[in-house]
């Protein structure tokens, strides 16, 4: 069966009025229900190509879709709904001086008051684990905590996509699994489609079924998460590198200590492919090097 992706792009180019051309002939699919990465340098036109998704920059050529309709003028206050976008920066999209407030502003332009609306806001605080941050101003919470209190905003408008700009940028090493851990469930529970941008390749095995490639303006390379990272030449002529764990990986085969039946993308793989390994000599010498 042919399905038409939720976002779809199809040879897409777009310049900045000051002449920088950002994008040049993108094709791009996003189904429902899906955890897609954008994964590429700064500069490779990542931010740009999500704000055309829903009508903040238009194409100059080719042609974008959401849920099989045009991405124009008529459609945008419809996109806006389906697609919630959290910028990068979380002091972009946060203006509000408490947390309700901040949360409370999209639902009142969907029309939400009174007891709905506070139960809107009591869900999506829960949702990302800020319960009882109501009154508290936005201004004066962690990174980590913004970048929560910006999502649960969206959140809170029962997005079908989530388009996530870095996710996990400027976070600390705990922030950041949490967020990770937080759209993972978002997705399972919620059903909710989520497309990502990153330059953080750990991150991108934990949170993508499939990845985009992207460099200058254009896409290198596309698929499945794992086929993705098994173009190490690409991964590396993009200034990207593997996760750490399929380094070492790369490392123990090179050197004849070890093999791994697949290249580990994290550690709970490489966790799980070590313990169902058959050679258990081979664990013993890793585990006995781990303890010295
Ligand atoms: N408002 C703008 N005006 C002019 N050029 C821009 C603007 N925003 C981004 N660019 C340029 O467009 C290209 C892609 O930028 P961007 O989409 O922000 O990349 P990424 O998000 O991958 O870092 C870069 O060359 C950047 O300098
Ligand atoms: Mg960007």
């Amino acid at each position: 069966m042919i399905q038409m992706g939720l976002i779809e792009l199809s040879g897409v180019s777009f310049a900045y009025p000051n002449g920088t051309q950002a994008l040049s002939g993108i094709d791009f699919s996003v189904g429902a229900g899906e955890r897609v990465a954008v994964l590429g340098p700064n500069g490779a036109g990542k931010s740009t190509l999500f704000q055309l998704f829903n009508g903040l920059l238009l194409p100059a050529a080719g042609i974008v879709t959401v849920n099989g309709r045009l991405v124009e003028k008529a459609y945008l206050k419809e996109v806006r709904r389906m697609i919630g976008m959290v910028f990068q920066d979380p002091d972009d999209q946060l203006f509000s001086s408490t947390v309700r407030q901040e949360i409370a502003y999209g639902l009142i332009n969907l029309g939400l008051a009174g007891d709905r609306m506070e139960e809107a806001i009591a869900w999506a605080l829960q949702m990302v684990g800020l319960s009882g941050y109501e009154n508290k101003s936005p201004f004066n919470l962690s990174g980590g905590e913004k970048k929560r209190v910006a999502l649960a905003s969206v959140l809170a408008m029962r997005p079908e996509i989530l388009v996530l700009d870095e996710p996990t940028a400027a976070l600390d090493p705990i922030g950041a699994a949490k967020i990770i851990r937080l759209l993972n469930h978002i997705n399972v529970e919620l059903g909710i489609t989520l497309v990502f941008s990153t330059h953080d390749v750990d991150a991108v095995p934990l949170l993508a079924d499939r990845v985009y490639l992207m460099d200058k303006g254009e896409i290198s390379l596309s698929g499945p998460t794992a086929k993705v990272f098994s173009r190490r030449d690409l991964i590396r002529a993009h200034n990207l590198r593997l996760p750490r764990v399929a380094h070492l990986a790369e490392l123990l085969a090179r050197d004849g200590d070890y093999r791994f039946p697949v290249l580990p993308l994290t550690i709970g793989q490489a966790k799980k492919m070590l313990l169902d390994s058959e050679d258990r000599d081979e664990i013993d010498v890793l585990a006995i090097n781990r303890n010295v």
